[in-house]
């Protein structure tokens, strides 16, 4: 343990927020360690997006093919192969953290394997498949969160299942009950249900997905319904118990609910354990975040914060944002972090994507606000594809046509909110959206619709009663 290599920046974690810090500060000349205690690419490649992606993406094959026969094709029968499904999944994993390693090292950055602790703000000891001391002018703290587990159901990873042992199944299990109604659980229960599993999910709030607003939860909850997913909502769940064939749920009403997994999908915490903050003078902030300012450092000068540790945004790519900002200001260069265009994605089916204000916000910052609200069945290319469910919706302000928000929900969303993400970003206008050529047929002329309607001259549309 006498190594002790000299660094100008040292990056603690590899998800989309460090290796993406890494690969900025070796752009802009300096010398930089990447510190990864697990495989390279953190959550969102190892046990997050890519894996629930690649499985969704399958079940979105199954659901096409299920319904092949309304095109007029003609199938044999259908069987899910999980295990199948499973080992493409890892696959495509392993295809990218390989693609990722090369690219780390086509960069001429420093990997090293093994935990980081902190021995004083500039000095880091790694202990693992490395063992070295490391001393660097800056560090980036990129260190993530870990599903949160709950003390009265421990998840046991047989039966009592979280986001990440979900992920090593190798079978669709006949019944599933999932705890909590946010992203994670209802992007869970989209794949299961279209699997076949009969799945439940159970929600302490009174409605699912709450954090995105009462529209969205409406819509989503008649959605997934009819999809053959049971929600139930104002349940807690105060137990799970293995019985080895199968689970049991109770409710803090006393009633209990058999299954043969249960997923326990209520949130994520960050993850600092080991780092040994104080030794650094890092606080923590009383929800247990490491607490930034714009430009992501911390309340130690020279030491920076981006991703989940910083509690607020879990999401990978505002990660790697701040990934960036904090690279340019650990190399001497200014940036800051804004956060009014960021979109996030909920992958169920229907997709659900959002940018910026909803109404509810937008009308409390004191905005008067005007909307355009396109349905899907409205639009050619959605009717040709047959994936009419969904709208999309644009929130201005009344007097300057400024765009200020907008969601989609349906098939693509997740694609298509990057349109709206630019117009918020460089503060556009409906009126530069209306001055946009959109491609036809596609459903991203949808905004183009959504636009006009906002601005009150629809053209696809009929107008609305009693304009003139
Ligand atoms: P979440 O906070 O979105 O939802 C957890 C839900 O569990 C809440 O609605 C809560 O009321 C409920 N709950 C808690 N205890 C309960 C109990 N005892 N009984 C019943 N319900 C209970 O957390 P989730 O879904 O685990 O996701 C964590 C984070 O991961 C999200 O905030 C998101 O940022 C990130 N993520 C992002 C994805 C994406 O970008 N597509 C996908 C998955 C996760």
């Amino acid at each position: 343990m006498a190594d002790k290599k000299i660094f100008d920046v040292a990056v603690v974690g590899s998800g989309p927020g460090g290796y993406v810090a890494a690969i900025k500060i070796a752009q802009l000349g300096k010398t930089v360690a990447l510190i990864e205690k697990e495989k390279l690419g953190g959550t969102c490649l190892n046990v997050g997006c890519i894996p629930t992606k690649t499985l969704l993406a399958g079940a979105a094959v199954l659901h096409q093919v299920k319904r092949a026969a309304d095109f007029g094709i003609t199938t044999g029968p259908i069987a899910v192969q999980y295990d199948k499904m499973k080992a493409r999944k890892d696959q495509i994993v392993a295809k990218i953290r390989s693609g990722l390693e090369g690219l780390l090292k086509s960069n001429k950055i420093t990997v090293i394997r093994g935990s980081a602790q902190f021995e004083s703000p500039r000095d880091l000891k790694v202990i693992g498949l490395d063992n070295v001391f490391i001393h660097a002018e800056k560090i980036i703290l990129a260190t993530g969160s870990v599903p949160l587990d709950i003390a009265a159901f421990p998840c046991d990873h047989e039966r009592i299942l979280n986001s990440t042992s979900m992920l090593e199944l190798t079978h669709v299990p006949k019944s599933l009950a999932i705890v909590g109604g946010g992203y994670i659980g209802c992007e869970f229960a989209s794949l299961f249900a279209e699997l076949g599993c009969k799945v439940t999910v159970l929600e302490a709030l009174p409605t699912i997905l709450a954090a995105q607003g009462t529209n969205i939860a409406q819509f989503m909850t008649k959605a997934l319904t009819n999809r053959g997913i049971e929600l139930r909502t104002n349940v807690k769940v105060q137990a799970i118990a293995n019985q080895k064939s199968h689970v049991t749920v109770t409710l803090a009403s006393g009633e209990s609910l058999d299954a043969e997994l249960a997923l326990v999908a209520v949130g994520r915490k960050v993850y600092t354990e080991g780092l040994h903050l104080e030794k650094a003078g890092i606080p923590l902030t009383d929800k247990q975040w490491i607490a930034t300012n714009e430009r992501m450092e911390t309340e130690v000068s020279g030491i920076y914060a981006i991703g989940d540790v910083t509690g607020q945004w879990m999401l990978a790519h505002v990660a790697s944002h701040q990934g960036i900002v904090a690279a340019q200001n650990a190399c001497g260069h200014e940036a800051s972090m804004h956060y009014e265009a960021i979109p996030a994605v909920v992958f169920t089916s229907p997709e659900i994507a959002m940018v910026g204000l909803s109404a509810e916000q937008a009308q409390q910052k004191g905005y008067s606000i005007a909307q355009g609200m396109l349905p899907f069945q409205a639009l050619g290319k959605a009717q040709a594809t047959a994936e009419t469910e969904g709208f999309v919706q644009v929130i201005s302000d009344k007097k300057t046509g400024q765009v200020l928000g907008a969601t989609a929900i349906g098939h693509e969303a997740s694609n298509l909110i990057a349109e709206m993400a630019l117009a918020i970003q460089n503060e556009l206008t409906l009126e530069s959206i209306l001055e946009t050529i959109h491609a036809h047929p596609t459903v991203a002329e949808a905004w183009h619709e959504a636009a006009a309607i906002a601005n009150e001259t629809p053209i696809n549309f009929p107008p609305k009663r009693g304009a003139s």
